[in-house]
């Protein structure tokens, strides 16, 4: 019989936990890391705007093994080109992680998926340096 294999997408729940954890991670950056959430398109109070909210979502959903919405809406997402006009040092990675820690943290993901994210999502922030310091 072929093996099953469990997707990170289907051990959080699914879209509405993505989705959740999208929230909660763009409203914690505009809470405590001002500098990282002014390098992103934001609405008059300084949150980051619905658009890029719902871009990074779809984004998510797709590299968890879930629908691959982005791709087909936006192409491959060349994570280090598209983030090509942003200055990404250790302080934006490390501000970058730090939200998103906040974020798992107010989701409640725990377990074997908590441990991928905590592991991948660095590794992905340090790949994306693009600026000494
Ligand atoms: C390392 C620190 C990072 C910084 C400073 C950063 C910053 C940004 C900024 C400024 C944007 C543009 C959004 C806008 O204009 O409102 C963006 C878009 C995006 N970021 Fe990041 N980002 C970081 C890390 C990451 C990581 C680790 C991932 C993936 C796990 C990621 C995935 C994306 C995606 C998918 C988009 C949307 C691209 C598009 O469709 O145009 N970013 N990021």
């Amino acid at each position: 019989m072929d093996e099953v294999e469990v997707t990170p997408y289907e051990l959080l729940g699914g879209e509405q936990t993505v989705r959740r954890l999208v929230e909660r991670f763009y409203d914690a950056m505009g809470r405590h890391e001002p500098e990282l959430a002014r390098l992103h398109r934001c609405d008059e109070n300084g949150q980051v705007c619905r658009e890029s909210r719902d871009r990074f979502a779809l984004f998510l959903i797709g590299w968890l093994g879930g629908p691959d919405d982005y791709v087909n809406q936006f192409g491959h997402p060349r994570l280090r080109l598209r983030h090509g006009r942003v200055p990404v040092d250790t302080a934006m990675r490390d501000a970058w992680v730090r939200a998103m820690t906040r974020a798992l943290d107010e989701t409640g993901i725990s377990g074997p998926v908590r441990e991928f994210l905590d592991r991948r999502f660095p590794e992905v922030a340090d790949f994306l340096r693009n600026t000494p310091g």
